[in-house]
């Protein structure tokens, strides 16, 4: 057995990345500055939208949504079990209550035929999640919101470069939040970036990341800067450093390729594993997509081996594989349970999904001979442990 540890993700940052941190460096401007500016005109010139603000993470980025929507104490916002505690944390920070969905059993995504039955008279927003890159069915979520007037944060951490019919995600609908922390598609060491075409929205968002100043204030200690500003509320600290967007400016330029082969190597593997008995392999949806693939999450049948998932990934460990889990539905952590009565039975397909689901080794730089250890791995573990 090989002792190198795979790991379940890691970033792929090349020479041009550590080039730019270093001349970052040497500039003498290393917080907000003109290399945040150039990957917010990348990401506009990618997107083709309008208004990109870029974060200090993801969180930060939903939770700034949120209240620049006008989220508050006493409205719901609805989101899905199957995501990132982040999500659910966001909404709680602005006062307001998480309203929960379950998922669909093919895709993960949030169920849109359950939006329905989860509205009342206090939802102000829906926070969908596509997962692991697979965008949600934006056609059915935005007919939705617009018929009950609605606003939609979409939780894209999982979604840069991925194409809802043909259109990227962040390049239309109401606002888009992306992550770049280091297991994301692309990474700026942490980071987030903000989407929109509202201007009002953005220009809330501009000022709640930094400090609530009335204007863009990063370059108040240049020469152009002006010392004289105003607050005209108790903002947030949550802007991107220029050692960050050092990174960032070519990891963008980067993506497509990175995504590519994000594919190629999901294509492999789901052709190696497709005889095994023991795994249930994603789906397609039935609608057309481009897939980001963040992640690549198989389901363990429990039915078809003695083995509970977590005993699976323990399994893969001894073979010096990392195989992560995402996720646990939310809604079974203890702050959760206790403050929202959610437990088990609360959201049946989020928790069959989160006891079977898996998300093996992917990142773009992977070798063949790399995924061909993941899969002699699986091979034998389920040829050991089948019913
Ligand atoms: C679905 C989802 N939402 C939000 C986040 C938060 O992203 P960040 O770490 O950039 O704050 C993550 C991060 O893993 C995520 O997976």
């Amino acid at each position: 057995m090989s002792q190198e540890f795979l790991p379940f993700t890691r970033p792929d940052v090349g020479e041009e990345e550590i080039a730019e941190v270093v001349a970052c460096l040497r500039s003498g401007w290393i917080a907000t500055g003109p290399r945040v500016q150039l990957l917010e005109e990348k990401f506009r010139a990618y997107l083709g939208a309008p208004h990109a603000l870029t974060l200090s993470s993801a969180t930060a980025g939903l939770h700034l949504a949120l209240k620049a929507v006008g989220v508050g104490p006493g409205d719901e916002v609805i989101t899905t079990p199957m995501t990132f505690v982040a999500t659910l944390n966001t909404i709680v920070h602005t006062g307001a209550t998480p309203v929960l969905v379950d998922i669909d059993p093919k895709t993960f995504n949030m169920d849109m035929a359950q939006l329905e039955k989860a509205v009342t008279p206090r939802t102000k927003a829906i926070m969908p999640v596509h997962f692991a890159g697979l965008p949600v069915d934006c056609d059915a979520l935005y007919a939705f919101a617009r018929a009950k007037g609605l606003r939609v944060i979409e939780d894209a951490a999982h979604a840069i470069g991925a194409q809802y019919k043909g259109k990227r995600v962040g390049s239309f609908g109401d606002i888009q939040v992306f992550s770049f922390h280091p297991c994301k598609n692309m990474t700026t060491a942490e980071g987030g970036c903000l989407v929109t075409r509202d201007a009002d929205v953005a220009k809330k968002v501009t000022q709640l990341r930094l400090h609530g100043l009335d204007r863009d204030a990063w370059n108040r200690y240049s020469k152009e800067g002006s010392q004289t500003l105003d607050v005209v509320e108790a903002g947030y600290k949550c802007n991107m450093s220029d050692l960050q967007a050092s990174l960032g400016i070519h990891q963008i330029d980067k993506l497509d390729a990175m995504n590519e082969a994000r594919q190629t190597h999901v294509a492999r593997y789901n052709s190696l594993l497709s005889c095994e008995q023991g795994l249930t392999l994603p789906a397609a949806p039935d609608y057309t997509c481009l897939n980001a693939w963040h992640i690549y999450t198989p389901l363990l049948n429990l039915d078809e081996v003695n083995l509970t998932r977590d005993a699976f990934v323990a399994k893969m460990k001894d073979y010096n594989i990392g195989v992560g889990v995402h996720y646990t539905p939310v809604h079974l952590y203890s702050y959760y349970r206790t403050n929202y009565g959610w437990g088990e039975g609360s959201f049946p397909i989020a928790e069959d999904v989160g006891a079977r689901i898996m998300s093996l080794p992917l990142w773009a730089s992977m070798t063949p001979d790399a995924q061909d250890r993941v899969v002699e791995a699986i091979t034998s573990i389920l040829k050991e442990n089948s019913r």
